[in-house]
């Protein structure tokens, strides 16, 4: 399994504090069958800045000491770039990193609204051949009271990540149902762990793919997995599967009646 967004990286953000902690969640991460992660510190989201240059230092320190300790974990670098009014200018600039290199920037809203200039940003972002990954939808307000905020996101270029724990419901039952039903609406398109700490908030990347599996059928967890792995190759993600008829598709169209959405 490959890991898209984790803070694997020691002691530059809410995440792993010490090495021993990351070597901890590299543990943690093999154990469940990720073998790719990739490192996404806080940037610019008021209390973090982790500029490009830190971020690939960082990496290259923890890869060396994951190879000398046997553990068969690749990290990758990346940023977890909150959006900000200079994005563009920083990303001319080069203090912005795409997620493993790719043309995919993993970018964070705050948890309460969408800021005005969301949208011109992820066009912009386009324009410079950067699809923005919007982290957690599922966890943001105005999404979860509007999701056709995050359509619009989505016909703009964007794509959606959703966080293990949320659809595992350790965000609670708001959260959990948004997970479910951004979803079900085709507006996600990648799962990741958000991993902080092995014991708080761990990967639990594996019960997700298997819920999802469940929940959704084999198709979707294949889908939401084949484009990860697509990212990492730097490849196109792919359309959501055709899910109209299924079970899932009936439920989705019972709540958007019931929420009038
Ligand atoms: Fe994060």
């Amino acid at each position: 399994m490959i890991d898209i967004h984790t803070h694997i990286l020691p002691g530059i953000d809410d995440g792993a504090a010490r090495l021993e902690d990351s070597v901890a969640l590299a543990r943690a991460a093999a154990a469940e069958g990720i073998k790719t992660i990739i490192a996404t510190p806080h940037h610019y989201n008021g209390r973090y800045m982790n500029p490009a240059r830190a971020v690939e230092e960082l990496t290259r320190t923890l890869n060396e000491l994951l190879q000398k300790l046997d553990i068969p974990i690749v990290v990758h670098t990346g940023q977890e770039v909150r959006l900000h009014q200079e994005l563009l200018d920083h990303f001319q600039q080069g203090s912005l990193l795409s997620l493993a290199g790719s043309s995919y920037m993993l970018l964070e809203l705050p948890s309460s609204h969408i800021p005005k200039n969301t949208e011109q940003t992820v066009y912009e972002l386009g324009l410079r051949g950067i699809h923005a990954i919007i982290a957690h939808p599922e966890r943001n307000a105005a999404i979860i009271a509007h999701p056709e905020r995050l359509e619009e996101l989505v016909r703009l270029g964007a794509f959606g990540q959703v966080t293990s724990h949320s659809l595992l419901g350790a965000f609670g039952k708001t959260v959990e149902r948004a997970s479910w039903r951004l979803c079900e609406a085709g507006l996600i398109h990648l799962v990741s762990s958000d991993a902080h700490h092995v014991e708080r908030r761990g990967f639990r990347l594996k019960e997700a793919y298997n819920r999802i599996h469940e929940v959704m059928g084999g198709e979707w967890s294949d889908y939401f997995q084949q484009n990860a792995a697509s990212l990492l190759r730097n490849e196109a993600i792919a359309d959501a599967p055709d899910w109209q008829g299924s079970a899932a598709a009936k439920r989705w169209r019972a709540l958007k009646a019931f929420f009038k959405i």
